[in-house]
């Protein structure tokens, strides 16, 4: 095998579309999969890959030294593409410690076991997978850059900060290559329904309230999964290291323009009447320190790496919509947990 390469959070949203890529691009490459499959980790996101040649799935929580250590020897791990993380905003603001256990100190593990492994670190690579949300909030006007301040606002993204930071610290004081990407919001198949867009196609199926934060003039950046996958290969082959890459689509929308978007496909796709949908619409209480616009500025990864964006909005939502209605077994698997009572049984 050219390379080993071990991708973390690999069952969640985001890792199992760049496991898939990976696994499918690049026959002389081992990935393994490591994952501890909290709520957000299905290994059903993985089923038409599982049984190739070149992926192996290790259910391991980063915090867990002995059994990464154990992981880089089997496995013989040369790179690291770093996405698991606690990822839900909401689920920071009741639960901020947990972010702080996977975010921060599993990161840190990571970064340690990985640079305790490595003999020689100029061989090796750790990538590591972060968010736009580092800068902090926006108004009207401007867009996030990589040399633009860290300004985390919630309790997710300053958790992300703080990895971010661990990571350059890990770069300058022990001579670790890293790269680290930032991204906007993405959306896509397989993203757990407590993000708006997938909680939004499932209430509208189900006739449930759409619940919008404040008044719903928030701005989120959105990038189509798959683009986001095509950038981290890049990134992780064509990085420079050392260096930060912003990945955005220049594709800002109101949250509520999202909604009333969603209302109307749904409608033409179930073939309801125009505007039924809307009025499951319900204006609920802000969010807590609810940041008000993320917009990234793409320039440098474009200029760079040649890399932009390969759908359309209007392409990738549609494209979304319908995994999601051709895909109610997952979607029923996921609200109830019963793929985790399926794990408890099978991986404990
Ligand atoms: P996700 O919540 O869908 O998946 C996270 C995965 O990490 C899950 O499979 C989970 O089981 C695993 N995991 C969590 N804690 C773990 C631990 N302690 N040990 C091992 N595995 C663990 O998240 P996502 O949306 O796919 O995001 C992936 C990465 O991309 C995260 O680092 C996130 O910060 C970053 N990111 C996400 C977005 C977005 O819009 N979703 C945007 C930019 C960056
Ligand atoms: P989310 O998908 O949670 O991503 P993030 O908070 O990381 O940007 O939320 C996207 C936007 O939608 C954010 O401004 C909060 C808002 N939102 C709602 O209005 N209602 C909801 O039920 C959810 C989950 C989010």
């Amino acid at each position: 095998m050219e390379k080993s390469i071990l991708i973390t959070g690999g069952a969640g949203f985001i890792g199992s579309h760049v496991v898939r890529l990976f696994v499918k691009k690049y026959p002389n490459y081992r990935i393994v999969n490591l994952d501890c499959l909290t709520y957000a980790g299905n290994l059903e996101n993985l089923k038409d890959i599982e049984g190739s040649k070149n992926y192996a799935f290790a259910k391991v929580d980063i915090n867990d030294e002995d059994l990464l250590k154990e992981v880089f020897n089997d496995y013989q791990i040369t790179d690291v593409i770093h996405l698991a993380a606690e990822s839900h905003v909401d689920r920071s603001i009741t639960d901020p410690l947990a972010f702080v256990k996977t975010n921060v100190m599993g990161t840190v593990n990571l970064l340690n076991t990985a640079k305790n492994h490595w003999k020689d670190l100029d061989n090796h690579l750790f990538y590591h997978v972060s968010t736009d949300e580092v800068y902090g909030s926006l108004d009207d006007g401007g867009f996030f850059l990589e040399t633009t301040p860290y300004d985390p606002q919630s309790p997710y993204s300053s958790s992300k900060a703080a990895s971010d930071h661990f990571v350059r610290a890990y770069a300058n004081t022990y001579g670790l290559k890293t790269v680290i990407s930032n991204c906007s919001n993405n959306y896509g198949p397989n993203q757990f329904p407590e993000k708006l867009i997938p909680l939004c196609i499932h209430n509208i199926k189900q006739n449930k309230p759409l619940p919008v934060y404040g008044k719903g003039d928030n701005i989120r950046d959105w990038l189509f999964v798959l683009d986001h996958a095509i950038a981290i290969d890049l990134v992780f082959h064509k990085g420079k290291t050392g260096e930060t890459y912003n990945i955005g689509g220049f594709n800002e929308w109101k949250n509520i323009d999202i909604v009333k978007l969603l209302c109307e496909i749904m409608d033409r796709k179930l073939g309801r009447d125009k505007g039924a949908s809307e009025q499951l619409i319900t204006f609920v209480k802000d969010r807590a320190g609810h940041d008000q616009r993320y917009a990234i500025d793409a320039d440098k990864i474009n200029k760079e790496l040649g890399w932009k964006p390969s759908l359309t909005f209007e392409v990738g939502i549609e494209k979304t919509v319908d995994w999601y209605l051709e895909n109610e077994g997952w979607l029923d698997g996921v609200t109830s947990g019963d793929y985790q009572k399926y794990y408890q049984q099978h991986y404990s």
